[in-house]
């Protein structure tokens, strides 16, 4: 039995969002994306090697222990294992336990770390060390786009096939965690699943008359982005933001057949958003596919955007996160040490 091997990959939340695919499984996405790796949410996943011969295991920690895990997740999950095994050379089973610190499907990137952590455990476990360039494209060949973002820490650009920027489908980082403090108090609206996954937004985005408009208009925004990031100017950022996780569920809304991942409190703590800049305090709004809402401010605002989120009606809880530095190994392993023990 090989040793465990445990890591804990962060989510991330998307500036310039990735929606739309031109090849869905393989997640080679119709335009570039960008995004802010984060620290609170986050997956711990350990992977041990099993004997030849031996299925994989896929377990999720839950209140009382490990529990099989089920559904598409798992085939998702062991679809990819299957392929980082491919990858490595090898033929063993893989044992693996998961456990995210936030809820999971709830347009809160749960695939983003949750394959990340996947991939690398993984890959560790089969001792291989790859390049972050190529443990990029090994996450993202999970079919989930942004797990190509989360193997990085800081501001992290993926830039659009044959763009001829970075290496050819893998993230690369535009700065690191330490360039700019900013903080993100995410908004739970909704603790549930979303009903569509992105993947099914992500095939119905180029049916929306929207679509089109949005790729001429995001190079240049693209540009503001990245400028607004290199000169720490939340003033620059904050109207980008809004604009995309805005332009995001318009698309979302306008697919044929329509996807609405707005609930009605959404849009009253988007009010309060604006509310709040009104009242001076800098902060600015950005949701992914799903109902909550990301509160983007630099650490001097962080209590005020609390005080008037925290009371807000309708919401279902507050989550501090704030940019973080990437993956890293830990060694609390949620696997015991023998087959079927439940670790930790
Ligand atoms: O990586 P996926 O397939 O779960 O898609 C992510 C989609 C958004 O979160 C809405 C945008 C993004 O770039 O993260």
């Amino acid at each position: 039995m090989s040793e465990i091997v445990s890591v804990e990959a962060p989510a991330n939340i998307a500036f310039i969002k990735y929606w739309g695919a031109r090849d869905l499984e393989r997640a080679i996405p119709l335009n570039p994306s960008l995004s802010m790796t984060l620290r609170a949410c986050a997956t711990r996943t350990s992977a041990q090697v099993l004997g030849r011969g031996m299925g994989d295991e896929m377990w999720l920690v839950g209140d009382g222990g490990l529990q099989p895990a089920g559904g598409s997740f798992r085939d998702r999950a062991l679809a990819h294992v299957a392929r980082l095994r491919a990858w490595a050379g090898r033929d063993e089973g893989v044992r693996i336990a998961t456990h995210n610190s936030f809820p999971a499907s709830a347009g809160m990137a749960s695939s983003a770390s949750g394959f990340a952590a996947l991939t690398l455990a993984v890959v560790a476990a089969f001792g291989r060390d790859p390049e972050p360039a190529e443990l990029s494209r090994l996450a993202r060949s999970s079919g989930s786009g942004s797990a190509a973002r989360s193997v990085l820490g800081g501001y992290v650009e993926w830039p659009a096939e044959g763009s001829g920027a970075g290496a050819e489908g893998a993230a690369v980082q535009v700065a690191p965690a330490s360039h700019w403090d900013l903080r993100d108090v995410i908004v739970l609206v909704q603790r549930r699943p979303k009903g569509v996954s992105s993947l099914q937004g992500h095939l119905r985005a180029p049916t929306s008359p929207h679509f089109a408009t949005r790729q001429r208009l995001l190079p240049e925004r693209l540009d503001r982005a990245r400028a607004a990031i290199r000169e720490r100017s939340l003033a620059q950022l904050g109207p980008v933001l809004e604009q995309e996780a805005i332009e995001l569920h318009l698309i979302a809304m306008s697919s044929v057949p329509p996807i609405f991942y707005w609930a009605p409190s959404t849009l009253r703590v988007l009010e309060r958003v604006r509310g709040l800049r009104d009242d001076g305090v800098p902060a600015f709004a950005t949701m992914d596919a799903g109902a909550n809402v990301h509160v983007i401010c630099e650490p001097g605002h962080e209590p005020a955007v609390i005080d008037a989120l925290g009371s807000a009606p309708g919401i279902d809880g507050l989550m501090r996160d704030r940019v973080g530095e990437g993956p890293r190994r830990i060694h609390e392993h949620l696997l015991g040490a023998e087959p079927g023990g439940t670790g930790v």
